[in-house]
């Protein structure tokens, strides 16, 4: 008996990265997936895999930043699967090239950041809730970040709407707990998937640094951290940010440099 037996989950921006990982687990689990993605050959491949494993999929096209294709992902759920149970809104990103300071940023990055991130969370949920609602309640489980809990230098178009999450989730949960809806969010640290402009190794190494896990995030933290919010081990988490980031934000920002400050004045070498 999987931990989301039988369950109806939809995973949106499934064909890479943390969605994709999300996408296995829960379907490892029991769950019958929707795999939505922009990129449909790529969804069709994930969930071609999780069918090869003996789980249950079915892929679906999905622009998260256009209303009426997250209508059409919410109408192919319920006439392929007949309910839904778990919505992990996963879709996000942003370009940090341009999405810098706020003076200094590309301003069309603004409203794509708040679409792609915030609108598309709103979107999907105001769209979900009448089919979890008809199949006896479920969980909601969105997708902030890191960098939306502290000030940053960049990036702050996609900062400001992962913040949006953050309070739209409380007002999920406030507004649907009683009917049988859970809404709670992650925030990831960096997490290792693959994109198409890498991270140059010199931020990898700051990270490395500064995560007291003493190693990179991969996208199965992510996808655990999801499987659990998802399923009735959580039934009574309602409206949390639950930060999955190796312990990058739970320690004072100085703690790095203190700790190597200690190490060279036990040995004489810093005053
Ligand atoms: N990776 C990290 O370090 C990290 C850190 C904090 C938060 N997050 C958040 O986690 C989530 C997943 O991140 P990731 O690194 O796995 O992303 P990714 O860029 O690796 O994958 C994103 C997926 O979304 C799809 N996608 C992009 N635009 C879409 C659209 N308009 N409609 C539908 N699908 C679309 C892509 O095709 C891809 O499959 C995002 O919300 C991201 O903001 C990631």
């Amino acid at each position: 008996m999987g931990r989301l037996q039988d369950k109806v989950a939809i995973v949106t921006g499934a064909a890479l990265g943390i969605g994709r990982a999300s996408a296995r687990l829960m379907a490892r689990e029991g769950a019958k997936v929707v795999v939505a993605d922009l990129k449909l050959d790529a969804a069709e491949s994930v969930a071609a895999a999780i069918r090869a494993e003996g789980g249950r999929a079915s892929a679906v096209h999905l622009d998260a930043m256009d209303r009426a294709s997250i209508e059409a992902m919410i109408e192919h759920t319920r006439s392929t699967w007949g309910a839904l149970h778990v919505l992990h809104n996963n879709v996000g990103g942003t370009d940090v090239a341009r999405d810098t300071t706020l003076t200094g940023m590309d301003w069309s990055c603004w409203d794509g950041a708040i679409n792609l991130n915030l609108t598309s969370t709103v979107y999907a949920c105001r769209c979900a809730i009448p089919l979890m609602l008809a199949s006896g309640g479920g969980a909601i489980v969105n997708t902030t970040s890191m960098v939306a809990l502290s000030g940053d230098v960049r990036p702050t178009a996609y900062a400001a709407a992962k913040g949006g999450v953050i309070s739209f989730t409380r007002f999920v949960a406030t507004q649907y707990g009683r009917q049988g809806i859970r809404c709670n969010a992650i925030a990831p640290g960096l997490i290792l998937t693959e994109r198409a402009t890498p991270r140059p190794q010199a931020v990898l190494d700051i990270f490395e640094r500064q995560t007291l896990a003493k190693r990179h995030g991969e996208p199965e933290d992510i996808a655990y951290a999801a499987l659990f919010l998802a399923s009735d081990e959580s039934l009574f988490i309602n409206g949390q940010i639950i930060e999955v980031d190796g312990g990058v934000h739970v320690h004072n920002p100085t703690t790095a440099d203190l700790v190597e400050w200690a190490g060279r004045a036990s040995k004489g070498g810093a005053t």
